[in-house]
């Protein structure tokens, strides 16, 4: 019987990052972002939810195997972001402020291409415990 699931799976990164906008000045900066422009960086322990929505294939009665969505979880986000520098290491992030709201563009945007057309595909990223986005597409 045709039907829609949708699964979920969470990974962890720490990361540091700096919020700055180039075009101001940096007072504007410090007053607008705070401690989040300190010139030195600061860390935090990124959590990110995936939530993979589609139909159950009708013969494996699986929607996604979770080791291939594991996989590009791993491969896409832990890799590229885990015990990095977001501002110098990565390159999205070379000319886009590392806030939350565009860490979770950026990861979406990595997880979309790797995903079954079919598939609807949402992202949550947590930046503290009580701090957290969502990006849907
Ligand atoms: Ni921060």
């Amino acid at each position: 019987m045709k039907r829609r699931v949708a699964v979920y799976r969470t990974a962890h990164f720490n990361a540091a990052h700096r919020l700055n906008v180039p075009q101001w000045t940096p007072e504007e900066n410090q007053k607008f972002f705070g401690a989040c422009n300190n010139t030195n960086y600061h860390g935090h322990n990124y959590e990110i939810q995936v939530r993979v929505e589609g139909e159950v294939d009708e013969l494996t009665g699986y929607l996604i195997d979770m080791k291939v969505l594991k996989g590009y979880m791993e491969e896409e986000v832990i890799e590229a972001f885990d015990h990095k520098n977001l501002n110098l290491d990565v390159p999205e992030f070379a000319e886009l402020n590392p806030t939350a709201e565009n860490i979770v563009w950026v990861i979406w945007k990595k997880l979309r291409q790797r995903l079954d057309e079919n598939f609807s595909l949402s992202v949550r990223l947590y930046e503290t415990p009580r701090n957290f986005v969502e990006f849907n597409g």
